[in-house]
């Protein structure tokens, strides 16, 4: 019997990681699994757990770098629909980890449910928004969140309740292995007025930030009281290139990768911009992304 006997239709091995991230760059995952619903996912997360194989879990693919060499173990992607449903009752919406934040935002939009509108524009999934505590100016998901549940290292389901969560500036408690699902208690408001905010909050964040591009949004965290992009911006770093991954002109917090660009790029990138900002300004800058 071989480790992964029995998923076969669920398991693929050496897949391309590139074509899963927004940065679509990367090796591969030794082994890729999409589970079809969550007694398979426990399925395999026990049996990774009993051969001793690493697990990882990964969302919209939208704040993780993958490495040029890939990475051993398993790479877990919730993309069946069983771990993509979203509902509403009352002001509480509860949303699987699978599901698109985008989708969740418009779902509140449309009911008339206020407190995400300011999260538009922000790729990934529920699972990863609710991991890093995605959020913007107007807010974070953390703040909306009243309970989630998860799956631990070891198979086991688990709830928590909003007493057991803490949310910080891209950090949250919620650091089990599998984030299974959200909800969100949100305030009542006219959907019209609330899709005007929504609007507002998406043309601003347009025409400041390089959505189009391949990238991994923000790259470095605001150290408190300053804005990452701002320093890099002020440290004259727009525009520098290593092989094809470029500082954006328009948003220096953000590093755009082209077709050429290997993750090496952006990691020397990443290295020559920190360094400069140390030296410049005398700031040291902590990666924001998940570098895998
Ligand atoms: N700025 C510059 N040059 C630049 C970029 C920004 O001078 O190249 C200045 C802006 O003019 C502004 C200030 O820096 O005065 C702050 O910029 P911005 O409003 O764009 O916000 P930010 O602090 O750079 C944060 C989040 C973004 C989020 C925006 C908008 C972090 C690291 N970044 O950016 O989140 O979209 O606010 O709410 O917290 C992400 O997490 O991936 C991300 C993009």
């Amino acid at each position: 019997m071989s480790l992964l006997t029995g998923f076969e239709p669920i398991v693929r091995q050496a897949e391309p990681l590139a074509q899963h991230t927004w940065f679509r760059l990367g090796g591969p995952a030794e082994y890729f699994a999409e589970p079809r619903n969550i007694d398979e996912l426990q399925a395999l997360v026990r049996r990774c757990a009993e051969e001793g194989i690493q697990i990882r879990l990964l969302g919209g693919g939208s704040n993780v770098l993958v490495r040029d060499e890939g990475v051993p173990g398993m790479v877990v992607a919730l993309t069946e629909s069983a771990f993509g449903a979203i509902k509403a009752a009352g002001r509480v919406i509860t949303a699987a980890s699978g599901a698109k934040l985008g989708h969740l935002i418009s779902v509140a939009v449309r009911e008339g449910l206020a407190g995400l509108e300011p999260l538009v524009g922000i790729p990934g999934t529920v699972g990863g928004a609710l991991h890093g505590n995605a959020g913007s100016r107007g807010g974070d998901i953390g703040q909306w969140t009243c309970h989630a549940t998860v799956m631990t290292r070891s198979g086991e389901i688990q709830q928590r309740e909003r007493d057991d969560l803490t949310f910080a500036y891209r950090e949250s408690s919620l650091d089990e292995l599998v984030i299974l699902e959200g909800k969100f208690e949100l305030e009542q408001e006219d959907p019209e007025e609330l899709t005007k905010r929504m609007q507002k909050h998406w043309i601003v964040k347009k025409a400041n930030q390089p959505l189009g591009h391949q990238s991994a949004g923000c790259i470095f965290k605001n150290p408190r009281g300053m804005s990452a992009g701002m320093l890099i911006d002020q440290a004259g770093l727009k525009g520098s290139r290593v092989g094809g991954a470029e500082v954006s002109d328009l948003h220096a917090n953000f590093i755009v990768a082209d077709a050429s660009a290997t993750s090496q790029d952006v990691l020397r990138l990443i290295d020559l911009v920190r360094s400069r900002v140390a030296e410049r300004l005398g700031v040291e800058l902590e990666t924001e992304i998940e570098i895998w």
